[in-house]
């Protein structure tokens, strides 16, 4: 059972997203347990600050590190307590595989400016969703839980979906396809239709080494590549340096 703890002061943000597909499906299972926390809940004077303005002067307004750091230590104990902010590191599914594997992950939200730098010490890793500024942290913290939690044995139905995925491999997903077989004139690969598990596994293989040399070939660097895959790049390369017909 993985279980994750929110916090955030718009927990409402969060409570409908755990109510439908296989999320609610997964905490019904008791396979993971979603709690959500309102960081107002632990601000103590009697308006229930959680913010303030900034030292130094400059716009918005930034959480206070008494009122956050209460609310993160009355989670404890957490294997994890993730900061979720642009400066952190990454989400890619290394970490996401690496924090499936923990017992309890409390996802900190921030709002307006941020937080104030120093609750960087009571958390055990920043983490950013991407190179860009949420207006808060909670689509962050959803992102988390939605790329781990379908790691969890018995979240996704069949336990083989994940290993293919985009990324699993270090390589992006071969294309899909389902039926019809026939949509505007675009036609279904025919491999796919041919029965023959072999050919489809090496169609797949080849169009997602393709399609990453393509569009992430910085990706390659650290995909986990056999020989007939480094043939097949080499062979995808040279059909590419070759002068068109
Ligand atoms: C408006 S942002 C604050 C941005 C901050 N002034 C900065 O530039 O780093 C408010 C909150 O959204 C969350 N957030 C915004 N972008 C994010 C991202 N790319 N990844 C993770 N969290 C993010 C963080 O929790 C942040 O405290």
């Amino acid at each position: 059972m993985l279980r994750y703890t929110v916090l955030t002061l718009f927990p409402r943000l969060i409570e409908p997203w755990m109510q439908e597909a296989l999320l609610a499906k997964a905490v019904q299972r008791g396979l993971i347990e979603i709690r959500v926390r309102d960081i107002r809940n632990y601000a103590k004077d009697k308006h229930r600050q959680v913010d303030d303005y900034p030292y130094g002067g400059g716009a918005g307004m930034v959480l206070r590190p008494d009122v956050v750091v209460a609310a993160i230590e009355d989670q404890l104990p957490a294997d994890e307590v993730i900061l979720l902010t642009p400066a952190g590191e990454p989400l890619r599914q290394p970490l996401a595989e690496e924090l499936a594997a923990k017992d309890h992950l409390v996802l900190v939200s921030g709002r307006y400016e941020g937080i104030d730098a120093r609750v960087e010490n009571f958390v055990t890793r920043e983490v950013s969703i991407g190179d860009f500024v949420l207006m808060g942290g909670e689509v962050a913290a959803l992102a988390v839980i939605e790329a781990t939690a379908r790691l969890v044995p018995g979240v996704l139905g069949d336990p083989e979906s994940h290993r293919l995925d985009s990324f699993s491999w270090g390589l992006l997903d071969y294309p899909q396809y389902t039926r019809p077989p026939e949509f505007r004139g675009l036609k279904v690969p025919e491999v796919l239709t041919s029965g023959h598990h072999g050919k489809v596994a090496e169609w797949r293989r080849r169009e997602a080494l393709k399609r990453t040399l393509e569009r992430r070939p910085d990706l390659l660097a650290h995909a986990r590549l056999n020989p007939e895959d480094l043939r097949l790049l080499a062979q995808l390369d040279a059909d590419e340096d070759a002068p068109a017909p």
